[in-house]
């Protein structure tokens, strides 16, 4: 069944307030739940007749009684059917009980009440709630809820729920019971329950205003010394949402859970977050630099939504980008707060153009506010949550910092306590932004990566310089034609002695964040808003050289003629350092796209850019951390994206000869690098020791594409050396892509270790998964019948699958479509299982008509194969079909 957006209607029934009881069993779980109702003013109204009938939706969960003011109803009173529960007369105030019983065991889903390691807890985003008791699941009917759980003290000594615990009492049998209440109403999927055998760390957090509120992270027994960092991430997110946003938290006490069998990352229920424990547990010996900024990154991510998510939250699910790209713009700008903003931005930037740009470009392609969907599970995608903060930082571009601010408080104000949509949050950002927003709301609704094409012109006789700016949109599916975005665009221009000129035309950028800089370095905002829009600077003496799209100012792709020592020349002396960085990616995805269309590295482009590489080893000025970034190539993925077809073996090869000529002229630095950039004796997470260690491990990965002599034993010794996960990862990452002696010892001693630290195994099946050894479709084969092997966890899953299907572009576009065939098979054995798992394995397969030669049909082949596999879940069918529409 297809939901529309515009279909939207408020409900008939408003939940005035919720009662809801457990009997906790592994089995046979007792939900008594107590609706309070009453007839929604703000429906429309049927003058006279009978009033509206209810119907709420529930599903996997059976219907023991149902009672409306007291009076048991029979069966004829109602209509039941596997998905809904109607009931057609009810007085305008009533008070409705329904019983269910639920079985979390069986529930492999996990999503509704379900076990992961024996405890029980819950997942309700997007409508899991359902599968607990019957009820008007959706984001807009908002209620205060009470929540009484009873279960055996010997196996459940703790039991949460969202809110403030207001009793506790010991009963017979071995039983006890607690009751929650949650003051804040809200939507039943911020609804949690978690109940087992848990150890807790707290601490405690005062408020601006003074408010002491408890803190607790919640673990089994055994990962207890693994929490800190994520109590410490947890402080400082409380802090900045303060300092930045003048927001509070609301409760008396704050409390995270972390559980093994999490289907994504985190879930920000209020007042207790439920974690993937891969974003909540990490200590030096487990965990990687990368992971770390993971965990505080995540914590932020889900404490924010307290205010951009809980407090205010979406009217509908076609709204998700409402929450979750606001959310994810802010953790990104509290992560660049507490590291560098430039190599934040870098990794940003990435992942979009390497995942978002593909979605974009993929039968999935849809707007941040999308118009349709059959299952909203699959729309939580990189175009909602990463695309979705790119909006919201281009409305931060355009407002500026201060107004960015004022805007925030007028939709605070405004929305506090209420579930509303994107529009009427542009609507509070253009109460005081001084540029009209009304084209700019064209981002919500469009699909597709737009293209900006730049020509330029310098008119010496006048000192005019000239530059034109044309942008179209591909089309995407359903979407034709479409009309000019508002794209704003800063950029600044360049003197050839690398002089920031001041510039004649453009918006000034509002207060710094780099206050080193002069407003000329700063450059201007040009706001693009027409389909070719020409900007004139007058009193340019020469020829300048223009940087463009600073800190990637809109997630669009540039088309930009320029030579290559244009772009050497940005590389040097942009005055942006994201542009920096950029410079070097074009100049290297000019090297590799060259490759493919004359069969041999052009020489002249590779010595600009290796001596480009060359002066920015040698600038002392530049973090080791962007230096690591200039010194990655752009992936295979990101590649793609500036090609119509792609013959991934032929992208691959070129990609690989371009890595091994730039690791040969440098072989000899890189090496340096790897033995002499790690800092001893300083903390694991100091700056500059994070920085060494992603510098050295950058030069390691290079040295890869070298003969193994060359670097085999320097891999072997920093694994053997290694003090953190960081390098003792890296190292195992360069030895599997090898066949030494030291590839099985350390992979075994790696496993030896890694037993009993399920995030650690994780790691053991990823590292092999993403080796570039011929054989991969076998060896990854074969780490499915290991004894280690879970299908049923998702992290375990996805550290062998996903890992393949995503991070290793040479084994799984093998030629003989052995990859795609082996995704398939995990598709459909999973689908059954858990659909929401099984069906974000499917958008590898979905490219296929993008592809050249034989392997478009072989991976066709595979999406057919799972459609005619048996009856599909909403999931994968929604995402087979429209792949192979
Ligand atoms: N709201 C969560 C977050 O981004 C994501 C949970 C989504 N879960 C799901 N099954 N769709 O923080
Ligand atoms: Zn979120």
């Amino acid at each position: 069944v297809t939901i529309n957006r515009l279909d939207y209607q408020p409900t008939d029934w408003l939940i005035d307030h919720v009662s809801l009881q457990f009997e906790l069993d592994p089995t046979a779980t007792l939900v008594t739940s107590e609706l309070t109702l009453s007839r929604n003013p703000a429906a429309g109204q049927e003058s006279n007749g009978p009033g509206p009938g209810l119907t709420l939706q529930g599903s996997d969960c059976e219907l023991r009684s149902v009672s409306l003011d007291g009076v048991k109803l029979a069966p004829e009173d109602y209509q039941l059917s596997a998905t809904e529960l109607h009931i057609a007369q009810l007085p305008e105030h009533c008070v409705l009980v329904i019983v269910t019983c639920i079985n979390p065991e069986s529930n492999t889903a996990l999503e509704g009440l379900y076990r992961s390691s024996g405890n029980f807890c819950t997942q309700c985003e997007a409508e899991g709630f359902r599968k607990i008791t019957y009820y008007l699941d959706r984001p807009d009917v908002l209620s205060v809820f009470d929540v009484t759980i009873t279960a055996d003290v010997a196996t459940c000594p703790v039991m949460l729920a969202n809110g403030n615990r207001v009793s506790h009492e010991v009963l017979e049998g071995g039983r006890h019971r607690v009751q929650w209440h949650d003051p804040h109403p809200k939507p039943s999927y911020l609804f949690a329950l978690v109940a087992g055998d848990l150890a807790h760390i707290e601490d405690h957090f005062t408020t601006a205003s003074g408010r002491k509120v408890l803190l607790q992270i919640y673990v089994e027994a055994h990962n207890i010394d693994r929490c800190d960092f994520a109590m410490s991430s947890l402080k400082a997110s409380m802090r900045w949402d303060e300092e930045v946003y003048g927001l509070e938290y609301d409760l008396d006490c704050f409390m995270i859970v972390a559980v093994d069998d999490f289907n994504m990352g985190a879930m920000e229920n209020k007042g207790l977050n439920v974690f993937n424990s891969r974003f909540v547990l990490a200590d030096a010996q487990s965990a990687t630099d990368t992971d770390y900024m993971g965990v505080e990154a995540v914590i932020a991510h889900e404490y924010f939504h307290n205010w951009t998510g809980n407090r205010i939250t979406c009217r509908d699910w076609f709204q998700l980008s409402l929450k979750e790209g606001l959310t994810v713009f802010r953790d990104q700008s509290f992560s660049s707060d507490r590291h560098s903003a430039t190599v934040k931005r870098i990794e940003d930037v990435r992942l979009l153009r390497a995942r978002q740009f593909a979605e974009d470009s993929g039968p999935m392609a849809h707007p941040i506010r999308p118009d349709s969907y059959i299952e909203i599970n699959n729309f939580y995608t990189l175009t909602v949550y990463e695309k979705g903060a790119e909006v919201i930082r281009m409305l931060h571009t355009l407002l500026g910092p201060v107004k960015w601010r004022q805007a925030m408080d007028v939709y605070v104000e405004r929305h506090d306590g209420t579930a509303t949509t994107c529009d009427a949050f542009v609507d509070a950002m253009q109460t005081v932004a001084d540029v009209d927003l009304t084209q700019f709301r064209r981002w919500y609704s469009t699909a597709g990566t737009p293209e900006v094409r730049v020509s330029e012109e310098y008119d010496s006789q006048n000192a005019r310089f000239h530059l034109t700016l044309s942008q179209s949109c591909p089309d995407t599916p359903g979407q034709s034609d479409k009309l000019p975005l508002h794209i704003p665009v800063v950029m600044g221009l360049l003197d050839q002695q690398g002089n920031s000129l001041s510039l004649s035309n453009g918006r000034a950028l509002a207060a710094a964040v780099d206050s080193s800089q002069t407003d000329a370095q700063r450059g201007v905002l040009l706001d693009l808003t027409e389909a070719s829009q020409t900007f004139t600077f007058e009193g340019v003496d020469a020829a300048p050289v223009v940087s463009l799209l600073r800190g990637f100012s809109a997630p669009v792709k540039l088309v930009h003629d320029v030579t290559d020592e244009t772009l050497a020349f940005l590389m040097a002396n942009d005055p942006d350092t994201f542009n920096r960085w950029e410079a070097g990616q074009r100049l290297a995805t000019r090297l590799i796209l060259g490759v493919l269309q004359e069969g041999r590295i052009n020489a002249d482009t590779l010595a600009s850019l290796g001596q480009a590489w060359g002066l920015i080893l040698a600038d002392d000025s530049l973090d080791m951390a962007f230096k690591a970034e200039a010194l990655s190539l752009p992936t295979i993925d990101t590649l793609e994206g500036s090609l119509e077809q792609v013959d991934y073996q032929a992208l691959i090869a070129a990609h690989a000869m371009v890595s091994t000529a730039l690791a040969e002229k440098h072989a000899e630095a890189l090496c340096v690098l790897v033995t002499e950039t790690r800092q001893a004796g300083v903390a694991l997470l100091d700056p500059a020791a994070m920085s060494g260690r992603k510098l050295a491990n950058t030069a390691l990965a290079l040295l890869t594409w070298l003969p193994e002599s060359l670097w085999g034993p320097l891999a072997a010794a920093q694994y053997a050396a290694a003090d953190n996960m960081t390098d003792r990862i890296a190292a195992l990452a360069a030895l599997c892509h090898g066949d030494s002696a030291a590839r099985q010892d350390c992979l075994d001693d790696f496993h030896a270790k890694a037993i009993g630290n399920r995030l650690v195994m994780d790691k053991w099946f990823a590292v092999q998964a993403t080796s570039r050894r011929s054989s991969i479709v076998e060896d990854v084969a074969a780490l499915l019948q290991h004894a280690d092997f879970e299908a049923g966890n998702p992290n375990r899953l996805r550290s062998l699958v996903a890992s393949f299907a995503l991070n290793n572009p040479g084994g799984f576009h093998a030629a003989n479509g052995q990859g795609y065939r082996f995704l398939a098979d995990q598709v459909i054995a999973l689908d059954s299982r858990n659909p929401q798992v099984a069906a974000r394995l499917v958008s590898p397969l979905g490219h296929w008509k993008r592809l050249a030669g034989p392997a478009r049909d072989l991976m066709r082949q595979e999406l057919v194969r799972i459609r005619d596999s048996g009856p599909l879940s909403p999931d994968v069918f929604e995402l087979v079909s429209k792949a192979l529409q």
